[in-house]
């Protein structure tokens, strides 16, 4: 693609010539002499670079630099201004342009500046591309985690993203199921198609079929139109079944042949139809204790059991919390324009809490202290008071324990001595046996 420039200039020789000069380098050139037309161009099309005189008639290049960084920020603009007008020259700097040149110059001047400008334009446009694109890539915010557990999950996922298997995401509520599964998808060679979510908890039974198989125009009373259902939707990309613990018996044998043949049938149709969907389901109930009571279907279960992903609950990998809280911390903080961080105390807190919500909870957690905390570092009485609570009750149980442990050794210490060692009589005098005597001698230390 050629590089297109746009010269808003009123003086008929300078926009002439130095149209003939970009135009002779290769570069094709769009010539306008006042700012309205100016305007109206740069809303209709997209330009590499801008260049603008600033006293126009009517509007003036200053308002033709302010339109251009609104319509295309990146986009570079380097304004024209006679000898010593400089003043008006560092005034466009200071919004946003790029250069500025004074008038009359050198075309050779001139042509080295635009090439500058458009370098910089190519690297900026090429940076957002790659920033898009790094974004659909992993389509949500990154995974965050560098346990043995996470890691373990990490080799996985690498694994998956060569075959097409259906895969099957178990993990309490909050681990970060869906962020797994969009991960999955993104890293796929389906990634340039759509990941459809069907949230199987939320449909009402009698619309789940009509949603994820679609209809014909007049299959039921209200069925003005066809209708795609979600697995036409998702075709050449994948179907993430959320909550799929949660499917009623029917729909489950209708998922099973999907999941078997890749074909279904719309609601008051005649004729089947294929699709080419990678089918990735998460829940957060135990599949295998569902099946068990007769609420899944064991084929289905082993149909989607084919690559299982088990994430771990939070409080089985404490040593993601900082990284977490750091990662969330400083996500909020962009979003929010603060400047807060975590101190090592409260951090300490949340490393023992327990987080029956996990991720999910860790995440409002921070969100919360960074909204209320009145000072640059979240304290931990800016922490939710149930939380607090779980790290107090867990103190004074700790406390307790110790207390009766000290108060243990000494009795056992006392009866040893009155004894004179005689493990068979302390035992006795004890109450318990000589086995367990032992072994608190020997949790306790006691150097005999
Ligand atoms: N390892 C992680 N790194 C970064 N963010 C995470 C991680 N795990 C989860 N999250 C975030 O926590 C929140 C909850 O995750 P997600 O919705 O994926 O959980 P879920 O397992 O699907 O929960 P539920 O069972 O309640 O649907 C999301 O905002 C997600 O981005
Ligand atoms: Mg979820």
């Amino acid at each position: 693609m050629r590089e297109s420039i746009i010269i808003v200039e009123d003086e008929k020789i300078v926009r002439i010539s130095l149209a003939d000069a970009l135009k002779a380098e290769g570069y094709a050139v769009l010539t306008v002499a006042d700012g309205e037309t100016a305007l109206s161009a740069l809303e209709e099309g997209e330009f590499s670079l801008v260049i603008s005189d600033i006293r126009l008639p009517g509007l003036s290049g200053v308002d033709v630099l302010k339109k251009s960084l609104s319509e295309s920020p990146s986009t570079p603009v380097i304004v024209m201004t006679a000898y010593g007008n400089i003043k008006d020259a560092v005034e466009t700097m200071r919004l946003g342009a790029f250069d500025y040149i004074t008038k009359p110059f050198d075309l050779d001047e001139m042509l080295i500046t635009v090439n500058k400008a458009l370098e910089v334009e190519s690297i900026t446009r090429e940076n957002i591309r790659l920033r898009k694109e790094l974004r659909s890539y992993y389509g949500a915010p990154n995974i965050i985690g560098e346990s043995k557990a996470m890691k373990a999950i990490y080799a996985l996922l690498e694994k998956i993203s060569r075959t097409e298997s259906t895969v099957l995401i178990l993990g309490e509520s909050g681990t970060g199921k869906e962020l797994i599964a969009s991960t999955i998808h993104y890293q796929s060679s389906r990634k340039d198609n759509p990941i459809i979510r069907v949230n199987c908890a939320a449909l009402p039974e009698d619309l789940i079929e009509s949603e994820l198989f679609g209809y014909e125009k007049g299959a039921f009373t209200g069925a003005v139109a066809k209708k795609p259902g979600r697995f036409d939707l998702a075709d050449g990309g994948s179907i993430f079944l959320d909550e799929i613990g949660d499917l009623p018996p029917l729909t489950q044998t209708k998922i099973l042949r999907v999941l078997e043949e890749r074909t279904f049938e719309r609601l008051g149709a005649t004729d089947t139809v294929s699709v080419d969907v990678r089918i990735i389901a998460a829940t957060n109930k135990k599949l295998e204790r569902e099946v068990q009571k007769g609420r899944f279907r064991e084929d289905l279960y082993y149909r989607l059991n084919v690559i299982p992903i088990e994430l771990p609950p939070l409080r089985k990998r404490k040593t993601d919390v900082p990284l977490l809280i750091n990662s969330f911390n400083s996500r909020l903080n962009d979003q929010m324009g603060t400047d807060v961080s975590f101190s090592p105390e409260t951090v300490d807190i949340l490393m023992n809490y327990s987080f029956p919500g996990n991720v999910r909870e860790l995440l409002n957690i921070v969100e919360r202290c960074i909204a209320l905390t009145n000072y640059k570092m979240v304290k931990p009485f800016d922490l939710p008071p149930h939380v607090v609570k779980a790290r107090q009750e867990k103190t004074l149980l700790s406390t307790l324990q110790t207390i009766t442990a000290d108060a243990e050794k000494e009795h056992i210490v006392r009866i040893l001595k009155l004894t004179e060692g005689n493990r068979t009589k302390s035992a006795e005098i004890l109450g318990i046996s000589r086995k367990t005597l032992w072994e608190k001698i020997n949790t306790h230390q006691l150097d005999l």
